[in-house]
């Protein structure tokens, strides 16, 4: 298999490619180029949302690539204070990326209002049924409100995107989502660059011929997560894209994992954002 059809299945019967790229904090043209040389690199998968600001932007790069849509996997989150208005926001954005619909479509923070994030839940539910959406997922959910949405509506979410890296590992949570039939995709997952920098991760570095950041995605693949790094960069997009040709020794996977050091370098759910 190529890594460019690399797919991982979803619990819905839905399948997702194994690596992203994140839509994060890249800004006009800059942004454009970035998207479309990472279609022509091979990503698959974009990870958006309408909190970034832009989804313009990143449509535009999409369709710059030509990469055809039905090879596209299309991802965007609704942001909590978008609560009360999930079809407009929904609408706003599949217009925006230039798509009838989405591949998945996750709840890009729980927020502090359950019965509103339950409303937007069951809204997304009729999203998909309408066709207008394939996958729901959540994002930085705690493990408690993950059994809401199945105690509300009989059923887990099929991706969970979380903060993810070697200094933050996440196992517990990631453990809670296997046994839910959850797919975990890791975001930061290099931890905006700064586990680049780890001793350890320098050392399996010269160790395989491969960069750090190439020794950490390969990391992620090798737990089953889905890692989706960002870069506005060609060289690091295309370096970063250039995991599927090795695989790590598990004793070097156990080093990696030893890196955890337990503190997130992100929002903390239970406080972010507030009410
Ligand atoms: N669901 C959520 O709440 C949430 C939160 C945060 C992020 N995300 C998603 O996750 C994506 C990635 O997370 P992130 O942007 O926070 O962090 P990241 O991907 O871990 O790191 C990005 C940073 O690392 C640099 N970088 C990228 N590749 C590199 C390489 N090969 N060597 C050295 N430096 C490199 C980038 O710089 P340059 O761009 O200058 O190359 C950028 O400053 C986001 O874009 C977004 O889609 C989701």
């Amino acid at each position: 298999m190529s890594q460019i059809n690399a797919r991982m299945d979803l619990a819905d019967g839905h399948s997702i490619p194994t690596i992203g790229f994140g839509c994060y904090d890249g800004y006009g043209d800059e942004m454009v180029q970035a998207v479309r040389t990472a279609a022509e690199t091979g990503y698959r998968y974009f990870d958006s949302a309408e909190r970034y600001r832009n989804e313009k932007e990143v449509g535009k790069g999409l369709a710059e690539s030509g990469v055809r849509r039905e090879d596209l996997y299309i991802l965007s989150k609704i942001w909590p204070s978008s609560f009360g208005q999930t079809e407009e926001t929904f609408d706003q954005t599949r217009r925006d990326l230039g798509t009838d619909y989405l591949d998945a479509y996750l709840i890009h923070w729980p927020g502090q209002d359950k019965p509103a994030r339950l409303k937007t839940y069951e809204k997304m539910m009729d999203l998909r049924s309408a066709g207008k959406i394939r996958s729901l997922g959540v994002s930085n959910f705690l493990p408690e409100q993950m059994e809401e949405i199945k105690e509300e509506f009989g059923e887990y979410p099929v991706i969970h995107e979380m903060e993810c890296h070697p200094s933050y590992g996440q196992r517990e949570l990631i453990f809670r989502c296997r046994a839910r039939k959850m797919q975990p995709i890791a975001y930061s997952p290099i931890n905006r660059a700064v586990d680049l920098n780890s001793d350890t991760v320098r050392r399996l570095a010269e160790k395989y011929g491969r960069t750090p950041a190439q020794i950490v995605l390969r990391w992620h693949l090798e737990h089953s997560v889905i890692p989706i790094p960002k870069s506005v960069h060609g060289d690091r997009i295309r370096e970063n894209f250039d995991v599927y040709h090795f695989e790590l020794d598990v004793a070097d996977i156990i080093a990696i994992d030893e890196l955890e050091a337990g503190a997130r370098a992100g929002k903390d759910p239970r406080t972010f954002p507030e009410a």
